[in-house]
């Protein structure tokens, strides 16, 4: 069965193909490289042994699209395409609005021209918004902070009202709560371009020697050691999730919000602590103020993955860290 993968050498797109490709699904891959490089694919066949096809090209071009769907059989698509950023998308919500929902439209278009009905969505925890209590249900209403985070909520209730409107389409909308790691193999990982805004790829750029220390925004939160606490995935597990979710549409229809999360909260010294313990030494850091918008806590019910897709986590945060200080000294040739 052939899945295509839009923004599949991306960050989570990369690891999604390398589970997929091992759980036997054959893989397309169209990607804009506005965030990615080409060379990833040769990453994904060094890992898998196979070369997958990239089609360099945007999700909003309808004639990119028509290319990929009369050159292959597609069966289902994973749509990671998107920008990320949610300081970025508070500057520029036309072009986030322009590229999550006007991609996400122009995939629907292009899989109803093909009769393609079967569709896993990148959601995010960030559609739980500010106000409600953890962890957090799938049920629960939501709203969003940011532009980025309407445009989450836009392209779950458009996809929504796809699969309402048509009986032979199944959704499934995954919300990740916070990805980190890499591969083990240490050939794929998270680089953001510029300085990275998430924690993660922050610790680890100070681990390598890029930036004399982190900035812990706030020791006042509401949580046992003051520092805002997330549900940190393992970026492997939440690849798997992708494979469960797609055994899962073979045989429902409609559409279903699922968290991917651990189900477990770390705070950023936990994280750090335990970055430190793969290091093997301390890494310098000060105390900052609050970043705007942050929450105290954000964490997974899981209940309703492990139910409907037989899914759990299987990495913890020491392996998290591992993996991650793997991929950044690759990357960095360091030792
Ligand atoms: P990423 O930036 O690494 O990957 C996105 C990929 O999509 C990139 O390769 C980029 O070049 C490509 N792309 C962007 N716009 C495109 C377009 N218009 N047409 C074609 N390709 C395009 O990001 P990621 O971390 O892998 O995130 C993947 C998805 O998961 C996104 O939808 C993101 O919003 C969502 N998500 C990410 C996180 C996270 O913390 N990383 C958390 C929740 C949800
Ligand atoms: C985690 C914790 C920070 C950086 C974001 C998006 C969300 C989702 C995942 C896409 C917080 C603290 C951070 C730093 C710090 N993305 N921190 N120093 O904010 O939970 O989620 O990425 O959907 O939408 O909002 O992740 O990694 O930025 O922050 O102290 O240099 O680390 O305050 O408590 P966040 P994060």
């Amino acid at each position: 069965m052939k899945v295509l993968v839009t923004g599949g050498i991306g960050y989570i797109g990369s690891h999604t193909c390398v589970e997929l490709i091992e759980a036997g699904y054959d893989v397309v891959v169209l990607d804009n490289l506005s965030n990615s490089h080409p060379a990833i694919i040769d990453a994904i066949e060094k890992i898998t042994s196979k070369r997958i096809p990239l089609y360099v090209g945007d999700v909003r071009d309808s004639d990119v699209l028509d290319k990929v769907f009369t050159e292959n059989e597609i069966d289902s698509v994973i749509h990671f395409a998107a920008l990320k950023c949610v300081p970025e998308s508070v500057r520029m919500p036309v072009e986030y609005y322009d590229c999550n929902v006007g991609g996400t439209i122009s995939i629907i278009k292009a899989m109803k021209k093909y009769g393609v009905t079967k569709f896993v969505f990148s959601s995010s925890a960030t559609v739980y918004g500010a106000d409600n209590p953890v962890p957090f249900k799938e049920d629960f209403p939501l709203s969003a902070t940011s532009p980025y985070g309407m445009t989450k909520v836009a392209m779950e209730r458009i996809l929504t009202d796809t699969a309402n409107a048509d009986e032979n389409w199944s959704v499934a909308l995954l919300r990740y709560f916070n990805p980190i790691g890499a591969h083990k193999s240490g050939l794929i990982g998270d680089n953001p371009q510029g300085i990275p805004n998430n924690l993660f790829p922050y610790i680890a750029r100070v681990a390598a020697g890029i930036y004399p220390e982190l900035s812990v925004f706030g020791n006042d939160y509401n949580t046992p050691d003051g520092t805002g606490v997330r549900d940190y995935i393992h970026v492997v597990d939440l690849a798997r999730g992708h494979v469960a979710a797609l055994d899962y549409l073979e045989t429902h229809k409609g559409a279903e919000a699922i968290n991917l999360g651990a189900g477990h909260g770390y705070s950023v010294l936990e994280v750090l602590h335990a970055f430190e313990k793969a290091v093997g030494h301390k890494l310098p850091f000060k105390f900052m103020p609050r970043r705007a918008g942050d929450i105290d806590e954000m964490c997974a019910h899981t209940e309703k993955a492990e139910k409907l897709l037989s899914y759990k986590t299987k990495y913890g945060i020491d392996e998290m860290c591992e993996d991650g200080w793997r991929y950044t000294k690759k990357f960095y040739g360091i030792e």
